[in-house]
């Protein structure tokens, strides 16, 4: 009999993925990152096209983090990583509403079986040392793939075992290649965000919409020059995001791709054609840096299925395999889900 892959082995599969030291206390994935708060304003169409609070055009309070997507203990803000941006929204009857998205634009499996092989594939292993044939012969032959670039001083990686594996399984290929264009941007304020997943959006007249969402960067998207990379600190998006914000508020607006009929709307690990019609549906400021980083931000609780009245999931196995496994996160590392708000004040 078929069984389903419970959210539990899921979330030890991927554990296994981290490379090195774990702190109970910590996040399984975008272990480093940085608080921030602000607030989003919707745009003048948006309540035509969705029902939920903060579209509707006031001003919406937000409790935000940016981090590497890396579990890796110690940080490397210097290093070519997933970037994540995951945004709170806090509303006035004390719910809340998290928008979770990564500078990836597709994940790597389509179902809780598929993410098994994956996360299996990806464990890391010791890198192997070329060989003078490899090098010598087969590269100026090009009788081989290139394997993925590993930045100095990393002895395991699950990459090349991802790239394996992706050659015999499509439904991993654009993530891995997404994933190994990675670059390091110039500042977390400087990189679009994708929620990846799609949603269905209810509008004011019951319609109901297939969407996509992302975050696009008001000041435009900017990598760090490969030449500039050595010079950067491995806290320097930190400290960058701290600069900027004591100067201004930096803002991202929200785009909402709208599916067409026939588009794939329950498979993560493809995109949507650019040429779907996208609507603007407002703007996020982020204003400071959040002032308690350990109690408001980093023992935070986000979860991608923490959705209002007005945003409904899609058939989406991930999506809703995520809903469970994030819930499973936050309460091992003693997390909660609102600590502005009474009444969510557990991981759920
Ligand atoms: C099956 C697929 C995935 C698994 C198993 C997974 C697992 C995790 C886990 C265990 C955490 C730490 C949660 C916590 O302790 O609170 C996390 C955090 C995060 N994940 Fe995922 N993830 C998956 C897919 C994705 C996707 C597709 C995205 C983006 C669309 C994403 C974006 C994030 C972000 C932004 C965070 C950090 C949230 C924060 O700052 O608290 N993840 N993920």
């Amino acid at each position: 009999m078929h069984q389903e892959v419970s959210a539990a082995q899921m979330f030890d599969a991927f554990k296994k993925d981290a490379p090195g030291e774990h702190a109970a206390d910590s996040r399984w994935a975008h272990t480093h990152g940085l608080g921030v708060t602000g607030h989003f304003v919707a745009s003048e169409v948006a309540r035509t096209f969705c029902i939920a609070e903060h579209f509707q055009g006031h001003s919406v309070p937000v409790t935000a983090r940016f981090s590497n997507g890396s579990s890796d203990f110690v940080r490397h803000d210097e290093r070519p990583d997933t970037r994540g941006l995951a945004v709170k929204f806090h509303y006035a009857d004390s719910t809340a509403h998290d928008l979770l998205s990564m500078t990836l634009n597709v994940f790597g499996a389509r179902t809780r079986e598929d993410f098994l092989g994956v996360a299996n594939a990806f464990v890391p292993k010791p890198v192997q040392p070329e060989s003078w044939f490899r090098r010598h012969i087969l590269d100026p032959l090009m009788l081989r793939s290139p394997l993925p670039t590993l930045p100095a001083g990393v002895t395991v990686s699950g990459g090349p075992g991802l790239a394996q594996y992706a050659g015999s399984h499509a439904f991993v290929r654009a993530f891995t290649i997404e994933a190994g264009l990675s670059q390091v941007p110039v500042s977390w304020a400087r990189t679009a965000y994708h929620a990846v997943h799609t949603f269905v959006a209810v509008g004011p007249d019951g319609e109901r919409r297939p969407v996509r969402f992302t975050w696009q960067p008001v000041d435009g998207v900017f990598p760090v020059p490969p030449e500039q990379l050595a010079a950067k600190a491995t806290d320097f998006l930190t400290e960058e995001m701290r600069a900027r914000l004591a100067q201004s508020a930096t803002q991202f607006t929200l785009k909402m791709m709208i599916g067409d009929p026939g588009d794939e709307v329950d498979d993560p690990s493809t995109s949507w054609p650019v040429t779907r019609r996208t609507v603007n549906m407002g703007t996020l400021f982020i204003d400071e840096v959040a002032q308690e980083q350990l109690v408001d931000v980093e023992r935070l609780s986000f979860n991608p299925m923490r959705l209002p009245p007005g945003i409904e999931p899609s058939g989406d196995e991930i999506l809703r395999a995520r809903g469970e496994i994030y819930v499973l996160g936050s309460e091992e590392r003693g997390a909660i889900g609102c600590p502005l708000h009474s009444g969510q004040g557990s991981a759920r």
